[in-house]
């Protein structure tokens, strides 16, 4: 058995525009890096965090990783004691899943440790209890892509019920992060309890539309899916420039652009890596001029989850 893993879990585009809380897919970079080892004893132990600027608890009863493991060890009926060492390799508060990254990396790192008790989906719990402790919701759309790979539609939260949707083979994905924070539980704090029939029609009509867009690899239907009447128009107040981001990247020849996640970064969809490249050029400009800093991230949709490092 071995006795320590290094393991990869990928950053995460959630809502994909109009599936709120439902729909969301894997990157291939950025993402996190948990190396788990057993130690003697009991007990889960985080010995170093880097890339968070002294920011998370190293408390694991309060940290992310630290609650997913301890809930899936107890789920087994283990005691093994666990040290774990966290490497943040992408921003916090950035709309990137973060949090649900460095969940699934510690989940599915202790699940290998331990010679797989449990299959690779039945992990998702345990990493959602993650994503309550981060931001207060056990919401699925980032966990679930970060741990299963590819594009996931959740159809139902109880019983959950999560279902893998094939994505054309060129999907190119283009994500801004403008150097601003916004934290989920905020973000999701100012979002109406209740909405307009009428709205919801031309949003289920929306997310319907995209799962048949990218199940027929229907490029042009993925692109006129990607609308939101719903969150977006309240949550791109919290991001500077959205609306000028987004239609630069439609005018780039992208498909479609939506806030990623609870934001601030934006993504946009594009049907091969040269226009994904184009849109990311032209999205960087709006923050030039803002003068907000930003990262760019260009990338196929990531089909395999989270990787064995070491
Ligand atoms: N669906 C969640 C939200 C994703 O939009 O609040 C958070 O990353």
């Amino acid at each position: 058995m071995k006795e320590s893993i290094k393991v990869f879990a990928p950053a995460t585009v959630a809502n994909v525009a109009c599936g709120f809380d439902i729909l969301g897919f894997a990157v291939e970079n950025p993402g996190d890096e948990v190396i788990l080892k057993l130690k003697p004893g009991s007990g889960i132990k985080i010995t170093k965090i880097t890339g968070d600027e002294g920011r998370l608890s190293r408390d694991a009863e309060k940290n992310t990783v630290g609650v997913s493991i301890s809930n899936f060890l107890k789920h087994i009926d283990s005691k093994q004691g666990i040290e774990i060492s966290l490497n943040k390799k992408m921003p916090l508060g950035s709309g990137l899943g973060s949090s649900a990254a460095s969940a699934v990396a510690g989940v599915f790192a202790v699940n290998q440790l331990l010679g797989m008790p449990m299959s690779q989906e039945d992990l998702l719990p345990f990493a959602m209890e993650g994503e309550r402790i981060a931001c207060g919701s056990a919401h699925a759309d980032n966990v679930a892509p970060s741990l299963l790979g590819g594009f996931v539609l959740i159809r139902s939260y109880d019983p959950l019920d999560i279902i893998r949707i094939p994505t054309p083979k060129n999907l190119y994905c283009t994500i801004i992060h403008p150097q601003i924070e916004v934290q989920t539980r905020d973000a999701r704090e100012i979002l109406k309890k209740q909405i307009l029939l009428k709205d919801a029609v031309i949003q289920w009509g929306n997310v319907a539309g995209l799962i048949a867009g990218l199940m027929k690899s229907d490029y042009e239907l993925i692109g006129r899916s990607m609308h939101d009447v719903i969150v977006e128009p309240i949550r791109a107040i919290l991001i500077p420039g959205f609306e000028d981001v987004k239609r630069n990247a439609k005018e780039a020849g992208a498909l479609g652009c939506g806030i990623s996640g609870s934001g601030p970064s934006i993504f946009a969809l594009s049907k091969d890596e040269k226009t994904a490249k184009k849109a990311g050029e032209k999205m960087k400009e709006i923050f030039a001029d803002l003068k907000i800093g930003s990262d760019l991230y260009v990338s196929k949709i990531n089909n395999s989850g989270p990787q064995i490092l070491d």
